[in-house]
């Protein structure tokens, strides 16, 4: 069997309504790596977020399937595919997913409590997280009090804080500006690297496509292209963020 963390052979997906079927993706096959930063990129509508949710067993397709980590997701249960989610998964999105009432510790330390760690081990973690995205001054923060790129980075350590070996973004700068956009992508990158996860990010935007290990380009539910970076830039994101 495949080492590599996530094998995605002839994927198909449509959405049906009534008696109207749109086809969205036609028979798509990828294999991602531990460690890159796998940048997904296409126009709108062509099947992105599909294929972010058939990847991390959200949506299962109609065709093919998917092997992560070792595991064909459609033949787990619902309850296993619920744990295989929490266990191995962090997902960033647009718009960032906070709770109001939860400060930014309390926002990160959460799924770690579901995930059975202790409350010491969850705020202790929860706090490294933080650390790391640059916001251990603001733990103590509520989403209404932080601007727009720091609650991303709050949903960044979140998705962190449990070290997934699957991390999934779906437009996670389009609500920034390009200093904070930045700081996002170096984010996701350190996560590949330095925590060895697979990393896949959706986005429209053009300036994170020089920082990507590998470009798909997506067109009409298919993959156009495939390219690798043999070199991508890597800002220093310390310097960065405050
Ligand atoms: N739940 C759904 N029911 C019916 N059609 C859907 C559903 N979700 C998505 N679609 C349709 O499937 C197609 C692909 O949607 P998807 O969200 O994957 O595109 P995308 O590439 O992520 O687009 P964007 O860049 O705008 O986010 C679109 O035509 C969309 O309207
Ligand atoms: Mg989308």
């Amino acid at each position: 069997m495949s080492t590599d963390p996530i094998v995605a052979s002839g994927l198909s997906k449509s959405y049906r309504s009534g008696r109207i079927v749109t086809p969205v993706l036609r028979g798509l096959s990828l294999t991602l790596r531990a460690g890159e930063l796998c940048l997904v990129v296409g126009p709108s509508g062509c099947g992105k977020s599909t294929l972010l949710a058939l990847l991390s067993g959200l949506l299962q397709p109609d065709q093919g399937n998917v092997v992560a980590l070792g595991r064909e997701l459609g033949r787990l249960d619902a309850a296993a595919l619920d744990r295989f989610r929490l266990d191995h998964t962090g997902f960033v999105f647009q718009g960032f997913n906070l709770f109001p009432a939860l400060t930014a510790l309390e926002q990160v330390a959460l799924p770690l409590g579901y995930l059975g760690r202790s409350t010491d081990v969850a705020f202790a973690r929860a706090a490294a997280a933080l650390e790391e995205v640059g916001l251990a001054a603001r733990r103590g923060a509520r989403p209404a009090e932080l601007s727009g790129g720091e609650k991303q980075r709050v949903a960044i350590a979140r998705a962190l804080a449990k070290d997934p070996a699957l991390l999934f973004a779906d437009e996670p700068t389009s609500a920034l500006d390009a200093a904070n956009g930045q700081i996002v992508i170096d984010l996701l990158h350190r996560a590949a690297r330095q925590h060895g996860a697979c990393v896949v990010c959706v986005s429209h935007d053009p300036r994170l496509i020089g920082h990507a290990d590998r470009v798909l380009r997506m067109e009409d539910g298919m993959l156009l292209s495939d390219e690798r970076h043999a070199a991508p830039l890597l800002s220093a994101v310390t310097e960065r963020c405050p």
